[in-house]
């Protein structure tokens, strides 16, 4: 019997690949950057699955110039708003991603990065590596401290709960606000509070909401107003939970004290964004999923649900398990 086609859209952990390889013949869009839309549109009129990545826009008009084959698409990330799932669930193709394997590894750059921001970290080694270390100065570089500090995560989901079980170990005051409203009060030393008290009391403020129309610039200039002037930002969820402008003023006016940013708006940022001539602003480039380990477990579950799906069996994790009921 012929093997299902399908269509990776860029170069995944070799352990992923070899499974896909095993059971299909796959054609991988080999260069750096996403493959254009026209190429993805051509694609998935002939391809039985498509793997595919956050940098990829599966929208509702590529979903419709599926061919009658394509029975799976699965996305290697745990996040899916690049996706249409009410275009392809309309249309009975679920979409697999990828929770649960990166959680601890995104809390532990969360983690990272609220160090290295209230700890100006990376302000210090520019420093020294700009010539300007002349002696040990009682006002240098001065942050914020993280023990004993109150973190305020937005959303509280799988990710937000691992940041603050990490945050107990820095005896920290765990406040969260969910939009989903789901009810874990007490949880890892965590109080539930409201948006309004989470903005106003957090000295390190941690996003973790899924981006969806209501988290949309969840932060922007008013919330802003209401942050602490020596509070801390953390964004590794989506860049559009944060209106860039607003935090741009927020920044330079002194609103709050730094910003570390895993994801932005737009992704990747420009080289000519205000936000990159901030000192105090720290951006990476959305790799809080990055190690070995993780990345290779997305790839390795990604295929597994891109199998499935060829098969007609139930994706092991699917954003619209109503199509498989
Ligand atoms: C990364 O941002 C993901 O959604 O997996």
């Amino acid at each position: 019997m012929e093997k299902p086609h399908v269509f990776v859209t860029r170069v995944i952990p070799d352990g992923g690949m070899k499974k896909i390889t095993a059971f299909c013949t796959a054609e991988v869009w080999a260069e750096d950057t996403p493959p254009p839309y026209e190429v993805l549109l051509e694609k998935v009129a002939h391809v039985d699955g498509l793997l595919c990545l956050l940098t990829d826009r599966i929208d509702a008009q590529l979903i419709g110039a599926a061919g009658p084959d394509l029975k799976v698409i699965s996305q290697m990330a745990v996040g899916f708003d690049n996706i249409d799932v009410d275009a392809a669930t309309n249309r009975g193709i679920p979409v697999g991603n990828t929770p649960g394997v990166l959680t601890d590894t995104t809390a532990d750059f969360a983690f990272a990065l609220m160090m290295a921001a209230g700890r100006r970290v990376v302000e210090g080694e520019r420093y020294v590596k700009a010539g300007l270390w002349k002696t040990w100065s009682p006002t240098l570089l001065l942050g914020q401290d993280i023990h004993s500090a109150t973190l305020g995560l937005l959303g509280f989901g799988r990710i937000g709960k691992a940041v603050a079980r990490r945050a107990q170990g820095f005896d920290m005051r765990v406040i969260y606000y969910d939009p989903s409203e789901a009810e874990h009060d007490g949880l890892y030393g965590a109080r539930q509070a409201s948006f309004e008290d989470v903005l106003e009391q957090a000295d390190f403020l941690s996003v973790h909401v899924p981006l969806t129309p209501d988290t949309h610039h969840f932060l922007g200039r008013g919330e802003f107003e209401r942050m602490k002037s020596s509070c801390v930002l953390i964004n590794t969820s989506r860049g559009q939970a944060v209106d860039p402008e607003a935090l741009y003023r927020a920044l330079s006016a002194g609103k709050i004290a730094a910003a570390a940013l895993d994801v932005t708006e737009p992704e990747p940022i420009q080289p000519d964004d205000p936000l990159l001539t901030l000192d105090n602003c720290l951006v990476v480039p959305h790799i809080a999923s990055s190690s070995v380990a993780t990345r290779g477990k997305m790839a390795s579950m990604a295929a597994d649900n891109l199998q499935a799906g060829l098969e007609g069996r139930r994706l092991p994790n699917c954003a619209n398990p109503e199509v498989q009921l």
